[in-house]
């Protein structure tokens, strides 16, 4: 067996690619998304972000001290609600978040940390399919654009991914990072597809 990221983004390629085509994100790739529509994606993913924060902050290895951060992408996507207007602040974003059972090995940590991180990576084309609502302007799609520590922190999760050499650990990551891709997909649908105008 390869390195553990190898494992991954090979026993991942099928759902990942099938996400690239997932209903909630054809208006956005289109360069089509209406602010309604954007605000409703914004809000969803915040649910999703959000409840993998909490999961993998209340599951702690003190065997593991090198664990990598988990970094607050959740807030990135609350600054975007707000920025989107009076309108959307009074929506609660924050009223529906994602369950994950506990998590309950250093693998399956790393495996859903994964998914999260690399969620991150297509971000930033996304971000420049928003010119038409914002312009030149940072605000309102922070979120998509990314910061300047996101390649380290890529980077810190890595070289995690790379030190995790035993098969049942990284068997572990895998089955945790395909259960977050699923959940995700599921979570994304029920207001299929949610960016249609006027949602
Ligand atoms: C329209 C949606 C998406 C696009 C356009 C997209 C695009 C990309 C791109 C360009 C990369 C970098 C590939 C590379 O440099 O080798 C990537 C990596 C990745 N994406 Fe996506 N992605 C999307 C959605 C998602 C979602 C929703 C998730 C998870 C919930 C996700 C998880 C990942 C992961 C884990 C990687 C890292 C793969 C690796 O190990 O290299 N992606 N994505």
């Amino acid at each position: 067996m390869g390195t553990t990221r190898d494992h991954l983004r090979q026993g991942t390629r099928v759902i990942h690619e099938r996400l690239h085509h997932h209903p909630s994100f054809s208006e956005l790739m289109d360069e089509t998304i209406a602010l309604s529509g954007y605000f409703a994606l914004l809000t969803r993913l915040f649910g999703y972000h959000h409840g993998l924060e909490l999961a993998l902050d209340s599951a702690v290895f003190p065997e593991r001290p090198q664990a990598p951060p988990v970094d607050r992408r959740s807030q990135r996507l609350l600054q975007d609600l707000e920025d989107l207007g009076p309108s959307g602040s009074d929506k609660a974003p924050h009223t529906q978040t994602v369950k994950l059972a506990a998590i309950e090995s250093y693998g399956a940590w790393l495996g859903v940390l994964y998914v999260r991180e690399g969620s991150m990576m297509g971000g930033r084309a996304l971000a420049a399919k928003l010119d038409h609502l914002f312009g030149t302007q940072l605000a309102g799609r922070r979120f998509f654009q990314g910061g300047g520590g996101d390649g380290a922190a890529w980077q810190r999760l890595c070289r995690a991914l790379d030190a995790l050499v035993e098969p049942a650990a990284q068997d572990q990551a895998l089955k945790a990072a395909l259960a977050s891709f699923e959940l995700f997909d599921a979570w994304m649908m029920p207001r299929e597809p949610i960016t249609r105008s006027g949602v």
